[in-house]
């Protein structure tokens, strides 16, 4: 998908519950936005799978993590509805289950066509198939999410920089 002239190029990242990983997502995002000028191109939001976090800033471990890497999460966990799938060029889910789940939320094939799991933009991390759930373990999980949002964010990142169909 192009960007066109005068609009930006929506993302919506999706975990499980909107409290680890894709709010995350949305901070190493934003930041990276921040830092290579590029607000005028990119919007970013997320939203979680499940509803039951709704409201709540990121889990305390997720926000004590990130901000050793100087990132302040302040996104409130919302649950994705049907209406994302009009407003968002790209949703990008974090594993395959929410890949299936997004699938049974779209209507139409052209909305079906808006998923993408975020492995397909690692490139230091290419064996890698998802950014596993770190809600269950310990620090290194969190810190991994960290590691591979910092890999696929910059990819695509430079996506839309060289205007790329994501
Ligand atoms: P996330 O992690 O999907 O990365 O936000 C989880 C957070 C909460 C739950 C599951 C996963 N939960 O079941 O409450």
């Amino acid at each position: 998908m192009e960007i066109k002239k005068g609009q930006k190029y929506k993302i919506l990242f999706v975990c499980l519950g909107n409290i680890c990983r894709s709010p995350a997502a949305q901070g190493v995002m934003e930041q990276i936005i921040e830092e290579e000028h590029l607000g005028d191109l990119i919007e970013v939001d997320s939203a979680g799978i499940l509803g039951y976090h709704s409201g709540e800033l990121p889990d305390k471990r997720m926000r004590v993590h990130a901000r050793m890497r100087g990132l302040e999460l302040t996104h409130r966990s919302r649950q994705v509805k049907h209406e994302d799938f009009e407003k968002f060029d790209k949703i990008i889910g974090m594993d395959d289950a929410n890949l299936d789940d997004l699938k049974d939320i779209a209507f139409t094939l052209e909305e079906s066509k808006k998923i993408v799991g975020i492995s397909k933009y690692f490139r230091l991390h290419k064996g890698h198939d998802c950014i596993p759930d770190p809600y269950y373990g310990g620090s290194e999980g969190f810190e991994n999410v960290l590691d591979l949002l910092d890999d696929a964010c910059r990819t695509i990142a430079d996506e839309i920089k060289e205007n790329k169909q994501l």
